[in-house]
């Protein structure tokens, strides 16, 4: 990231760009320092999922930032926020919010108890909303995006590593993708090792995982959309590195 994403930036033109970075940390979390040199390559917002706790000085961090958000079905308890809003290159002010499905994972309360205030709270601010839904479930995020159909400028999911190929705009300027993808190494079982992976799989024995190296790709996806929010376009984005 810290080679291409400037170039690749440039290149599609992109005046803002968000980024998980749940995975940073070897696999798992991220660390303000990570945080920071992602911040640095050209990002404008990191959102977080399941394994935002998984470092200890992220906490911190997290109530310190306005750049980096954690899933806002957390309890309020935890430090930090779930939603931000951060200017574009041209000064439009884009809200991104970034929330966590329930299959396999535990948000303190369901994302769709929280996302009309969410978006109601980013609506007093911007026109421009981005939803960054971190989950399992191919269903849940496919619900998300109906449910914000017209209210928000784009649904795009993450944590499954595994590019989708259902990017759309609806009739009423939603755009939607199931998953962006993986930024990182494809030769691999989602970004670990494949023989590591494989084993615990197969023996149901404990495995320390370790990150992969090769098939480095950036995935995501970009979307034009207008002064007043509406997606007019989405396009995935996958290069290959190598
Ligand atoms: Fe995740």
């Amino acid at each position: 990231m810290e080679e291409r994403l400037p170039q690749l930036r440039a290149e599609l033109d992109a005046s803002f760009c968000v980024v998980n970075g749940e995975n940073a940390a070897d696999g798992v979390g991220i660390t303000p320092k990570l945080a920071a040199r992602i911040l640095a390559a050209g990002a404008d917002v990191i959102t977080l999922g399941n394994h935002t706790w998984r470092r200890n000085e992220i906490g911190p961090y997290l109530s310190a930032s306005e750049q980096v958000i954690r899933p806002a079905n957390f309890s309020p308890l935890t430090p930090g926020r779930g939603l931000t809003v951060r200017p574009a290159a041209d000064g439009t002010p884009v809200a991104v919010i970034n929330v966590l499905g329930s299959l396999f994972m535990s948000p303190a309360i369901s994302m769709f108890e929280r996302i009309d205030q969410l978006v109601a709270e980013a609506q007093e601010q911007t026109a421009t909303i981005v939803v960054d839904v971190h989950a399992e479930a191919t269903s849940e995020k496919v619900a998300l995006a109906h449910w914000l159909d017209g209210k928000v400028t784009a649904v795009l999911g993450t944590h499954t590593h595994v590019q989708t190929s259902d990017a759309r705009v609806t009739r009423a300027g939603t755009a939607a993708l199931t998953d962006a993808g993986m930024t990182g190494p494809h030769d691999s079982v989602i970004g670990v090792k494949a023989e590591l992976a494989v084993h615990r799989m197969r023996t149901g024995m404990p495995v320390r995982f370790e990150v992969a190296e090769g098939g480095v790709r950036i995935e995501g996806a970009v979307i034009d959309c207008d002064d007043s929010g509406r997606a007019r376009a989405i396009e995935p984005v996958r290069r290959s590195f190598p």
